[in-house]
């Protein structure tokens, strides 16, 4: 493998290039035969893509000789099984920036968070203010534990922000070991105990000896919550709480740094042109490919397509693989936990295919009905689409033993892993799965990029649902010729700085012991569990023994929505409402219900805020 020459990349940046790479098999920096093909593709100077990948897109026609997929190109739009292609107006956002006016002005958190260097109290991003200044900055990676933390210092003073309170310590964060921490119980507001449960910052037993998973391996969620600069800000006069987690992640300074430096230092569209810029670029959108697959556990980048988030990746292949292989009597297993993205997307391609999209019931705990879901498997059923962790229930199913029966009989098995991600290690090959979908701003990386895994087969037999740049190898009007996958799927410039940040925020959670995480949001969780069961009249539902730490809640007499807005006045952020989940809570007579969420940032006394808050609001 050759390693491209890569000389003016940032610190932040240089650091994460060749992250992922421990498994996979291309090397990200110089992406292997069949990524580089369509990586100098279309817009590329004639001569320079290799056709030696072929690709194949099914339905469009055999290519002769070449091995690139030969298309007619006054053929494509009617030929069967080719998705309309969508137009510039209903594509993955094109058009929706410029069609809100006004949006980034109102937003001025992220406005103010841009201009770094001027707002007082804050060093400048490395790469924002100091282009120039490459080779002299820090690499986060070798700061020394005791010194000042670029970037935390860095935390936006948001007291100059609009609406937004100050953050209480105004000069440089202290040392790691000595940061005094809103998430300490001497700065937590000293909430109420529970009754029957000692609230955990004020009993004698130390977090620590209560979280022994804390102290496992190299994670504690101190650690995490120091770099994650926005749990440190104040809501309402009070610090922040986030349980929101299962609606967005919060991210730590190491994603905003890349992100910023990419554009302070590294901006450059990819896979087109020689200069060093897009081969900067290049370099760090395919070492995310490759850790992506290492973090899937995929065999090959080449299997990993970057879409903007699971709902993408779910449409992609509905609209693709679903199109040419689900037709009219043909079943979709569907459980009635699933997230709408995850139901909606299987009832439109029924109804083009006139296939059927069958509910998959549950268990009284939240749990799939395993007798009813062997029963509706049949030679019928091409799909199943299952969560790998529910976002209301929290319920993780047995998605390696439902993938094993499916096959069984013929059909294929996407599992949505939105909610899973962030909380236990996966592993596509050990499930076996066929799809995996999941976004990486539910996984501490920035919005607007997700992945979707396929096999190889699957891919190679798919046709593209979009076209332009990027995903073919030539063009005229004669016939235009393939990419091969992933990039066949990925029309257009992609999310190039979502693909860094999600790369910054694996080598983030990879910085953990991935099992300890998971071992200590277990214990997190069934400390929840423990303290909400002690508010008169809150009711948890789904009681799955396998669960992430997702809590649905109903408190007996409160609006679930009344109950969000009076924690959000004491900084708790939870989320109310059907959570993108009809179908879940009506199996438990609901259509609204309070959801917070976990992450490996919470902490036991955060638990304890919310439970004496709910109590406050039950007595009120
Ligand atoms: C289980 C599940 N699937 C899919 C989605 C959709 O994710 P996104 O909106 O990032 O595409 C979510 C989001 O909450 C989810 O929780």
């Amino acid at each position: 493998m050759t390693t491209p020459e890569v000389t003016g990349l940032t610190a932040p940046l240089s650091a994460l290039l060749g992250k992922g790479t421990k498994t996979g098999t291309a090397d990200p920096a110089a992406p292997s035969a069949a990524a580089t093909a369509p990586a100098v593709p279309a817009d590329s100077a004639p001569g320079t893509s290799a056709a030696t990948s072929p690709a194949t897109a099914p339905n469009m026609g055999a290519a002769p000789g070449a091995g690139a997929t030969v298309v007619p190109a006054a053929a494509m739009a009617g030929l069967p099984g080719m998705p309309p292609v969508p137009s510039a107006g209903s594509g993955t956002g094109g058009a929706t920036s410029s069609a809100v006016p006004g949006t980034a002005s109102a937003a001025p958190g992220a406005e103010h968070y841009l201009g770094f260097a001027a707002v007082p109290g804050m060093s400048a991003i490395p790469g924002t203010s100091a282009i120039a200044a490459t080779q002299t900055v820090p690499d986060p990676n070798s700061v020394p534990a005791t010194g000042t933390v670029p970037g935390v210092d860095a935390v936006p003073t948001m007291g100059t922000v609009p609406g937004m309170d100050a953050i209480p310590t105004t000069g440089a964060t202290p040392a790691a070991s000595a940061v005094p921490a809103p998430e300490t119980a001497a700065t937590v507001p000293t909430t109420p105990a529970v009754p029957g449960i000692p609230a955990a910052g004020a009993g004698p037993a130390s977090v620590t000896q209560q979280f022994p998973g804390a102290q496992r391996g190299a994670f504690s969620p101190e650690m995490a919550r120091r770099d994650v600069p926005i749990l440190h800000r104040l809501v309402n006069g009070r610090p922040l709480v986030w349980l929101d987690n299962g609606a967005t992640t919060q991210k730590p300074r190491q994603v905003i740094e890349a992100v910023a430096a990419f554009y302070g230092s590294a901006n450059s569209n990819i896979h087109r042109g020689a200069h060093t810029m897009a081969r900067d670029a290049t370099a760090l959108y395919e070492a995310g490919r490759a850790a992506v697959a290492d973090f899937l556990g995929a065999p090959s980048p080449e299997e990993i397509v970057f879409v903007r988030g699971t709902t993408e990746a779910i449409n992609l292949v509905a609209q693709t693989w679903g199109r040419a292989n689900v037709g009219p009597g043909d079943d979709i297993l569907v459980p009635v936990l699933e997230h709408h993205s995850d139901i909606v997307p299987w009832q439109q391609l029924a109804a083009e295919t006139h296939a059927r999209v069958v509910p998959v019931p549950l268990l009284p705990d939240g749990q799939i009905d395993q007798f009813a879901y062997a029963d509706l498997l049949s030679s019928r059923t091409r799909l199943v689409a299952v969560s790998h962790a529910s976002n209301v229930l929290g319920t993780v199913p047995p998605v390696a033993e439902m993938t094993a029966l499916a096959h069984r009989y013929g059909a294929k098995v996407l599992v949505d892993g939105a909610q899973a991600v962030a909380h236990f290690p996966v592993d596509v090959q050990a499930l076996d799965a066929d799809f995996y979908a999941f976004s990486g701003h539910k996984l501490f990386a920035p919005t607007g990029i997700g992945a979707l895994y396929a096999k190889p087969e699957l891919l190679a037999s798919t046709a593209p649902w979009q076209g332009g740049g990027n995903m073919i190898e030539s063009v005229s009007f004669d016939r235009t010729t393939f990419a091969p996958a992933p990039h066949l799927f990925e029309a257009g410039t992609g999310h190039i700085s979502g693909v860094v940040g999600l790369l910054a925020a694996l080598d983030w959670l990879s910085s953990f012991d991935h099992e300890a995480i998971a071992a200590y949001e277990t214990q997190l969780l069934a400390y929840a569990q423990q303290v909400l069961a002690a508010v008169p009249g809150l009711r948890v539902l789904g009681e799955a023994p396998d669960r992430i730490g997702v809590l649905a809640f109903t408190l007996a007499g409160h609006d679930p929505t009344a109950v969000a807005q009076a924690l959000d006045l004491e900084g708790i952020a939870v989320r109310s409402g059907h959570h993108c989940a009809q179908p879940a809570l009506a199996h438990y007579g609901l259509d609204s219900a309070v959801r917070a969420s976990l992450a490996l940032y919470n902490t036991p006394e955060e638990v304890d805020q919310l439970a004496a808050s709910l109590l406050r609001i039950q007595q009120s």
